[in-house]
Formats: C-alpha cells, structure tokens, sequence
C-alpha cells in the first residue's frame, strides 16, 4: 500500500469519527418505529438584543416527519406546529425551508422547522426559549435571549443647585440601570475635576474641603456601550471668605494722571469693598470713585496730586468673613531694567544701559556694580588667614540728561507715564570678568527701589577664544553619512566594516 493510500485511509476513518461524534442523532435510529428521528440543524445560544429591535430565534431540523415542533418559553406553550398559541401580536413564525441540510458533506436530508421571531424586544422578554420536537423522549434546544437595555440615570443626589460652605464636605451621586450594568463616570464642565482628573469612575464623586476653585457644573454620564450615554449636571456652589489680592501692589503715577488702584476679590456671595488712605475710608467724591466690573474693584483717583501718594488698602466683607489688600500709590520711577547686551565688546571698559518708567522727569541715578564671585562668602587665602573678598559695591551717581526739560504731564485720564533711557560707560574693568550691576532712580518723588541684579561679561584678550572651544572638532555638511573633512578619503571606516561583517555572519547563522 503507497504512501497516499494509507493517508487517504486514515483521512476517512478520521472524518467519519468527527461526524458521527458531532452528530450523535444520526445513529439514534428509533427501535420501535422505521421513521428517522429529527436532529437540530440549529444549535442552542445566547442572543444578545437591544430594546426594541427584533430577534428571529432559529429552529431548524433535519427529517421533521410528522412530529410537532414546539416553542415554549417557560411552562408557556408559544406555538405548536405551525399554529401560533400565544396571543402576543409580537410573535411570529418562520417555517425553515426545506431543502438541503446545512451539513458539510451530507448531502439531501430534508430540512424543516420553524424559527421564532420576536419584534419590539421589551426587558421582560429575557430569558429561555425552548424548540421543542414532541418525539417519544422529546428532545429540544434553547436559546437564551439577553436583553440589552441603554443606561439610564434614574438617581441624582442633587437636582436643583448644591449650595455648600467652604470647608465642607460634598456627595454627589449618580444611580444608573441598564444591561449591562453601565458605569458612571464624573466629568466637569471646561474644567478638571478638583482632584486634577479629567474623568473619574464611580457612583459617586467626593470633594473633600470644598472651595472657590471647587464650585462649578459637574457632570455625571452612565454608559455601558449600548445606546447613546446618559448624563445629569449637578451644579455646585461654595460660599467663601473673600480672597483678595492687588493686581500691582505699587501703583506709579505722576501729577495730575488719573491713578487706578485694582483689587481682584473673589468672594461668595458677593462681597462688599470699602477703600481705605491709610486708616481713613474713603467716599465717592470728586476726587475718587470706587467701580467695580467682575472680581475687579477700582479706586479711581482724579488728578492726582502730592497728597494722594502714599498706602491704600481695599476691604472686602461678606457674611463668611473680611480680607484686606495693601496698595501703594507713588510718584517715583517703577524698577530700572538693563538692555545692554550681557557680553561686552570691550575688555577693559563696558557701556551699561537701562531704562525706568517714570511720570516725573529722572534727576539722577545710582549704578552699583562688583565684580562677581561665585563663592562669595569668603575667600581662604595661601597663607591660612580667612579674608572677606572685597564684595563691596562700587557706586556712581550718573545725573541724568535732559533734565532741563522736564517731561510734560500727560492729560488724564492717561496713566501717562514715559520711559526713560539712560547708559555709563564703566572703565578700569578686567578683560573676560563677569560683572554685576543694579541701578536706583531719582525723581521730584525721591529714589526708586533699586533694579534686580544684571550680569555682563568683559571681551576677553583673543578675539579665537570668544569662541566656545569644543572638544571634538565640528562635522560639516547636511548628512551625517557624508564624509567629514577630517575622514581619510578612499578608506572605510574598519569599525563599520567590521559592524557590517558580524551582522552579515548573524543573519547567515540564523539562517
Ligand atoms: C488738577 O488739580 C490741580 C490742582 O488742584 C488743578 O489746578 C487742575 O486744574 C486740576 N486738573 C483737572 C483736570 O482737574
Ligand atoms: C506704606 O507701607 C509701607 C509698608 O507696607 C511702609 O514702609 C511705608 O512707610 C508706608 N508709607 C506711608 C506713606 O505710610
Ligand atoms: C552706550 O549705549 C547707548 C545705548 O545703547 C548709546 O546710546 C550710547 O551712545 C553708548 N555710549 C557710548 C559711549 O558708546
Ligand atoms: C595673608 O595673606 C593676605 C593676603 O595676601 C595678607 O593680607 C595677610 O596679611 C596675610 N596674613 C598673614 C598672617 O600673613
């Protein structure tokens, strides 16, 4: 016997053992009648339908003869034959046509049966349907249907808005039913959620310590794949102190501007302001105004005059409590700011330049400069003896030009302040040191606070060692793989080579 013989052999032996094993029915010849018993063509499952849709439940069988098939859902008879019992409008029957089986290889059995069809499927239709064939020990199949139900939020702890005290503890809650079980999940509207999640999963959302920054519209959303997502808002209140700061905490100002002094407030419910020169409350007059917009109030202050500089405080109360915000109005120039470049051209000498905001002409000013010192505290010299560096600040007073025509106050209601520009030239300075300057300004209103701290940098003695020297020397050229200038023409690199030869032996040894 060939090769091919005996494959062929054990091919059949090996399909007729799996049909007979899949198929038991086909050999359960009935001993007391010659009539082939019915098999399932359809096997029992599990339906899973939305609401509302339709489900066709099939039953379909080999050799029905003249026995009776019959669905059943429970102890409750639905059909018998092809007579529909159930007075249910949504029920239908399908006769199955006859015809050939659906069985591979088996050819010309007669088919028949009759399928269930279920229109406008509810919740309660859930359950076991039974394909009964009344046959001496009757034999049947079930389908178990499912049914899918969209989520619905049916419990919200809050319907209307949640009104809470800062400090509290807040619940919101959200019940949801559906099949399946959806889930809820927490969202907040042009926000994150106060823990700083975008999205939380739960039936409920706690905000411990709730505040300002906690109140808002929450959103909560069921869903569990089925339909559209259910959702509630449930919108969230929280009463406060008032929390006060001022938008500039020093206001400057010249003679005769019109002056604003802002506090932004946030306050629930809302606050009243009361503003303050000092101790003494100020009322609406013609010289001030107090507006508010929003979280910001405003003291307006008309032609400002010497006797309105000085400290001014805004006050904000509610029902929950009372903050205060401290203001300065003043004439002098804001803080100095440096535009000159922090690397000199020059190595012994260096041209510093800033400028101030000020209403009122600049007089003078005072430059402070230092050389710089990264380790300034002290300095341990060769000797053992420890020394103060000389951390001193040099200062020039640099009077300022122009000065003989003072600035025109511009007219209200323009804060109308001006920049002024000003530059010293600092010599005696050593070549690639680094500096450090600050500079105070002087008007009609006295000096400034003094500017932060600026750094420069003298040129050093070769212009070759401005440049920063790298350690490998630069590659030119778009390509990395293009051959550098330092590469030996005509040559490879033995080190690729020797990388492309062990890949080659790898991938031949895999092989
Ligand atoms: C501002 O006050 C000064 C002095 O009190 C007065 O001379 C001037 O007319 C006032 N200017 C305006 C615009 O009210
Ligand atoms: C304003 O208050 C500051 C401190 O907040 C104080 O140093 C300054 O002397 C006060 N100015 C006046 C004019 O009271
Ligand atoms: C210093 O710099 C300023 C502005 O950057 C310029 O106006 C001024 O002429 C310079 N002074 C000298 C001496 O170069
Ligand atoms: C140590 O050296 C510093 C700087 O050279 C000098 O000023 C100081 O007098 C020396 N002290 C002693 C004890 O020699």
């Amino acid at each position: 016997m060939g090769v091919a013989e005996v494959i062929f052999f054990l091919t059949s032996i090996f399909f007729v053992l799996k049909v007979c094993i899949a198929f038991p029915g086909m050999n359960d010849l009935d001993i007391t009648s010659n009539e082939k018993l019915p098999t399932f063509v359809t096997p029992g499952q599990t339906y899973r339908i939305a609401t509302g849709s339709t489900v066709v439940l099939p039953c379909r069988i080999t050799d029905p003869g003249s026995f009776v098939l019959v669905w059943k859902r429970g102890i409750a008879v639905l059909t018998a034959g092809p007579v529909k019992v159930t007075p249910d409008p949504r029920v239908r029957l399908l006769p199955s046509p006859a015809g050939t089986s659906t069985l591979p290889g088996i050819p010309g059995l007669a088919g028949g049966g009759y399928s269930l069809e279920l229109k406008d499927v509810r919740p309660q239709d859930a359950g076991d349907y039974v394909c009964q064939i009344g046959t001496m020990e009757p034999r049947e199949i079930t389908h178990t249907l499912e049914i899918l139900v969209p989520p619905r939020i049916h419990f919200v702890s809050h319907m209307g808005p949640l009104e809470v005290v800062q400090g509290s503890t807040v619940k919101l809650e959200c019940r949801a039913s559906g099949n399946p079980v959806p889930t809820v999940a927490w969202t907040r509207k042009n926000n994150v959620l106060p823990s700083g999640e975008r999205s939380v999963n739960g039936l409920s959302l706690v905000i411990q310590h709730a505040d300002r920054h906690s109140a808002g519209q929450y959103q909560c959303s069921a869903d569990n794949g089925v339909g559209q997502p259910d959702s509630r808002h449930i919108t969230l209140n929280v009463r406060y102190a008032p929390e006060v700061e001022a938008e500039r905490a020093t206001v400057h100002t010249g003679i005769g501007l019109e002056a604003h002094l802002v506090c932004i407030v946030h306050a629930e419910p809302p606050p009243q302001v009361l503003w303050f020169k000092d101790t003494t409350q100020l009322g609406t007059t013609e010289q001030h105004a107090a507006q508010s917009r929003g979280n910001r109030y405003t003291l307006v202050i008309r032609n400002v005059t010497d006797v309105d500089f000085g400290n001014y405080s805004c006050v904000a109360s509610n029902t929950h409590g009372k903050a205060r915000g401290h203001l300065m109005l003043t004439g002098t120039a804001g803080l100095a700011v440096f535009d000159s470049p922090s690397l000199g051209h020059e190595k012994e000498f260096y041209n510093i330049s800033w400028s101030v905001n000020s209403h009122a002409a600049v007089t003078e000013y005072e430059l402070f400069f230092r050389q710089r010192y990264l380790h300034r505290s002290h300095h341990i010299h060769d000797n053992g003896t420890i020394m103060n560096r000389n951390d001193r600040w040099n200062s020039v007073v640099v009077t300022a030009q122009g000065i003989t025509n003072p600035l025109l106050p511009a007219p209200p209601p323009f804060p109308g302040v001006t920049r002024q520009k000003m530059s010293y030239v600092i010599r005696g300075l050593q070549p690639a040191t680094t500096y450090e300057a600050r500079v105070q300004a002087k008007n009609v209103h006295g000096w400034n606070k003094v500017s932060p701290i600026f750094h420069f940098t003298t040129r050093t003695n070769e212009i070759e060692n401005m440049v920063e020297p790298s350690a490998q020397p630069a590659v030119y050229g778009v390509s990395q793989q293009g051959i550098s200038p330092y590469s030996n023409h005509g040559s490879h690199n033995p080190i690729s080579t020797r990388i492309v030869l062990i890949t080659l032996i790898i991938v031949l040894v895999s092989f």
